[in-house]
């Protein structure tokens, strides 16, 4: 048969990560019986702190070799309340975006069906973004050192990284997603009046690519002042691009606007498809609610239409995507992060169901 077959890495990890994936394969797997043109075969990597815990590594030593091969990898989260959190996120997620080179940090940003925007009277016609994260340095390339430690002269650096090929590549990635959306529009963050070195080539390199997509409308906004225009404004955004840091802190804005850190979901891409790209909900391991079986699987669900499109599946990711705004539209499935009542296993149910009723 000339069926397609995907192989995915599910890497749960710690926290509501484990709940949220196993709801997230489940619906992957009935999405594959229900179209019939292509499988998913899923191989499981129970890596995370409890292996950190035994053997003193978040992932093994050839954790990174045995993942090169898939075609795609879906995770969790990481974040233990007894392990520090650099040691976590370094020790997996960071170690598999670095080495994988998934530079492109995609999110979508949209309100979904029934879901209420904390901004009054903003509803889905006015809030429809896409933040392009710039994933591989800026201020998370991992420069810098501390030095006399516990001395009274102790220093530490924190270097913030920016290369012309860097920041060219997520440049032209943002300019060519904005020239796919419809409105063409695309809004380049920096902090250039404060930050002269790299935001200022930021601004630079920005105007040069510009000028190969001259049918995309582009503007400029400095990161403080773009917390205003997303709260006072959101109908002038469109695609947004910006630094690691800055597009980490704005994208969990952005969540928050759309309803629900809970919904929101994300891709870590190589976009030239030499290494596997990443595709995991925004949020972290919420050890408040580890094992309550309330955590939302909305953006976990979402991730995989992500991770679907970039398969080559794209009728499948539409129809995970009708299925997914069916029950966000039913308010008996939200979850208590969306004032409701719901567990995952209902919203699983709910999608598992709207599946096989879609046509
Ligand atoms: P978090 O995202 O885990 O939780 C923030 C708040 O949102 C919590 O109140 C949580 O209950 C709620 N929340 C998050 N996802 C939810 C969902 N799907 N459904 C319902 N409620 C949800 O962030 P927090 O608390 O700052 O960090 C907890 C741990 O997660 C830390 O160890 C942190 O380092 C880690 N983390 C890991 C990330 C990753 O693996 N990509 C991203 C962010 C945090
Ligand atoms: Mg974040």
């Amino acid at each position: 048969s000339d069926r397609a077959s995907y192989r995915i890495a599910a890497i749960p990890g710690d926290g509501i990560g484990v709940e949220v994936i196993g709801a997230g394969i489940e619906v992957l797997e009935a999405l594959a019986r229900r179209d019939g043109g292509f499988a998913l075969d899923f191989e499981h990597f129970d890596w995370g702190s409890a292996l950190y815990r035994r053997t003193g590594r978040m992932m093994p030593e050839d954790g990174l070799a045995r993942l090169a091969g898939f075609d795609a990898l879906y995770f969790g989260a990481v974040g233990a309340p007894d392990v520090p959190d650099h040691v976590t996120l370094w020790g997996l997620r960071l170690a598999i975006c670095q080495s994988f080179d998934q530079y492109a940090n995609v999110r979508p940003t949209r309100i979904l069906p029934g879901i209420e925007s904390p901004l009054r009277g903003v509803g889905p016609d006015r809030l429809d973004w896409v933040i392009v994260r710039e994933n591989s340095e800026g201020e998370y390339a991992g420069q810098g050192g501390r030095s006399h430690r516990g001395l009274p002269g102790e220093v530490a650096t924190e270097v913030a990284i920016f290369t012309r090929a860097g920041v060219e590549r997520i440049m032209r990635y943002a300019f060519a997603l904005a020239k796919a959306r419809p409105r063409r529009k695309l809004t380049v963050v920096t902090k250039s009046n404060a930050q002269r070195h790299g935001m200022v080539m930021w601004d630079e390199i920005a105007a040069e690519v510009a000028a190969d997509y001259p049918d995309v409308d582009w503007d400029k906004e400095l990161v403080d002042a773009m917390t205003m225009r997303m709260t006072l404004k959101p109908e002038t955004l469109d695609t947004i691009v910006a630094t690691n840091l800055h597009a980490d802190i704005l994208s969990d804005l952005a969540a928050a606007l759309a309803g629900s850190l809970g919904i929101a979901p994300t891709a870590n891409l190589n976009p030239e498809r030499r290494f596997p790209s990443m595709f995991e909900p925004i949020h972290g391991s919420a050890f408040d609610i580890t094992g309550k079986g309330i955590a939302n699987p909305v953006g976990t669900f979402w991730t995989a239409c992500l991770m679907l499109d970039h398969l080559g599946e794209p009728a499948a990711a539409s129809r995970l995507m009708r299925a997914i705004e069916r029950v966000t539209a039913d308010r008996t499935c939200h979850t208590p992060d969306l004032g409701g009542k719901a567990t995952t296993r209902m919203v699983t149910d709910a999608v598992l169901a709207a599946i096989e009723g879609d046509n």
